[in-house]
């Protein structure tokens, strides 16, 4: 029987490395990769729950399936991720033509659960323990995930890797579906983390990206007691040979410690791009987030990075348009925006979702328009203020990784080896230049001659040695 995958991933860096385990475990289950979900005989969807319209395209995605299910009964349809976890059953009720519901904790039993199928047993549904359904060790265990299993070929570039250091959340923040998606907060060993790191860099990697809901929150106490935390776990993998950058996200503004900076600071593998989420400039939507800080404390973390950590780059989420959320209150937001003057801002209108705190407790009490007119001017001033700071790095130079080519060169249909190519700075800056697609994966100097808010733009740095002149790694041209 034939075993053509497709698989379509929603959501966070999270998911991505989801899809990159279950694709690898697949592919050691006799399945191979297809481009579209019709020549596919199982289609999986990784799903998001943050905001109702990451489901709603879910929904709408699966509902495109329908016919094809009809006509070929034998094409399996899966759900897997946040939205498996979250709507469970009801993922059935509203698409019954789906065979498979499978929770963010349990993708390792998808081989299993797919051959059940094939078998005729049926729809299968494996998801976690609710927040409150059982001992907390229970509960803990049943959002474990498998993560030494890597597959290369899925990753955004051969040459970069996502590794999971913090699996769920427990900041609770009242909007917020992540902790009951993904479960209670815990930090994997950092044995397990170091040997999986080890093999990423033997695979080639050259920059890792460390990902954790609170990544800087990171801390496991090992049974006799012994106590890891973030910048513990730095240190020991910048000792890794072969490794050239270190990245994290997402970091929480309470835990961005002195000692953590200064770690950063001291070892050069360390990405200077701090992604600290503030959500709102106003202590009182704070306070109904559940945020656990004030805009003074936000604040003092930010003089904390300047000072420590002055070439650093920092960018931030808010959400607009949470309840009770005044003009007022969201004057102080863009006040926020403009004293910080983040690289750039994740913007969002609050979408309600059930099983929160806010949904039980408090009413989306601002109308769509208003939340729409908020979303545009935030992002007017962000992007002014992004553009602005961009300016700055004309007729310098800078050191990239080269990724691969930009979007414009990819919506060209010419694949040819000169293009424009994009990578990005050690503080996450994008850079496009002209150069060749065998460039990708290597670290280039880039004199940066023109910049927008979100690119700098720029051509490769030639270089003097003696009477000769040579462009480093070439251009091709
Ligand atoms: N753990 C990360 C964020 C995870 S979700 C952190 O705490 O920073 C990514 C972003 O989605 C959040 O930072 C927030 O800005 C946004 N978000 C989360 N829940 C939301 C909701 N109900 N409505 C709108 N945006 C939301
Ligand atoms: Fe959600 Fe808050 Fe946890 Fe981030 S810290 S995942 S916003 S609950
Ligand atoms: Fe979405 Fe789940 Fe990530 S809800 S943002 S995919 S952790």
């Amino acid at each position: 029987m034939s075993k053509r995958l497709y698989i379509e991933t929603v959501g966070c860096q999270m998911n991505v490395l989801d899809s990159e385990m279950v694709v690898a475990d697949l592919k050691r289950h006799g399945y191979e990769l297809v481009g579209s979900p019709r020549e596919a005989d199982t289609v999986l969807f990784n799903t998001c729950s943050v905001r109702e319209h990451a489901e709603e395209k879910i929904y709408s995605a699966l509902g495109k399936l329908r016919q094809a299910k009809e006509r070929n009964p034998e094409k399996t349809i899966g759900v897997m991720g946040c939205m498996a976890q979250k709507d469970q059953q009801l993922i059935f009720q509203r698409a019954p033509f789906v065979d498979l519901i499978v929770g963010p904790g349990q993708l390792q039993q998808i081989p299993t659960l797919l051959n059940n199928i094939r078998d005729g047993q049926g729809r299968q549904l494996a998801v976690s323990l609710g927040r409150k359904s059982g001992s907390q060790e229970r509960i803990r265990r049943s959002h474990e995930t498998f993560d030494p299993l890597r597959d290369p070929s899925m990753r955004p570039t051969p040459f970069q890797a996502y590794l999971r250091i913090q699996i769920g959340c427990d900041k609770f923040c009242t909007y917020c579906v992540v902790p009951m998606t993904r479960g209670p907060e815990q930090g994997r060993s950092p044995e397990q983390i170091l040997s999986e790191a080890k093999v990423l860099a033997d695979q080639g990697c050259v920059e890792i990206t460390l990902l954790g809901q609170t990544v800087n929150s990171y801390r496991y106490t090992d049974e006799a007691g012994q106590v890891t935390r973030m910048s513990d776990l730095l240190r020991q993998l910048h000792e890794i040979e072969g490794l050239r950058r270190l990245k994290f996200v997402t970091n929480y503004p309470k835990d961005m410690t002195e000692e953590l900076l200064q770690t950063i600071r001291d070892l050069p593998k360390c990405s200077t791009y701090l992604h600290v989420p503030a959500q709102s400039g106003s202590d009182e939507q704070l306070k109904r987030m559940r945020r656990g800080y004030t805009v003074a404390d936000y604040l003092e973390m930010m003089e904390r990075i300047e000072r420590i950590l002055p070439d650093a780059a920092v960018s931030s989420d808010f959400i607009v348009g949470f309840c009770g959320e005044t003009e007022e209150d969201f004057q102080q937001t863009i006040e926020l925006v403009r004293r910080c003057r983040f690289k750039n801002s994740f913007i969002f209108k609050y979408s309600v979702r059930a099983g929160t705190k806010a949904s039980e407790r408090m009413e989306d009490d601002v109308p769509e328009e208003v939340k729409t007119r908020r979303n545009n001017e935030l992002l007017a001033v962000q992007d002014e203020i992004s553009a602005e700071d961009n300016q700055r790095f004309i007729g310098q130079t800078v050191e990239i990784l080269v990724e691969g080519p930009s979007k414009r060169a990819q919506k060209k249909k010419d694949d040819g080896p000169l293009c424009q190519m994009m990578g990005r700075t050690l503080c996450d800056r994008i850079v496009v230049y002209d150069g060749n697609r065998r460039q990708a994966g290597q670290f280039l100097p880039i004199e940066i001659s023109d910049a927008t808010a979100t690119t700098l733009i720029g051509r490769v740095k030639t270089v003097h040695t003696g009477p000769q002149l040579f462009q480093l790694q070439g251009t091709g041209e």
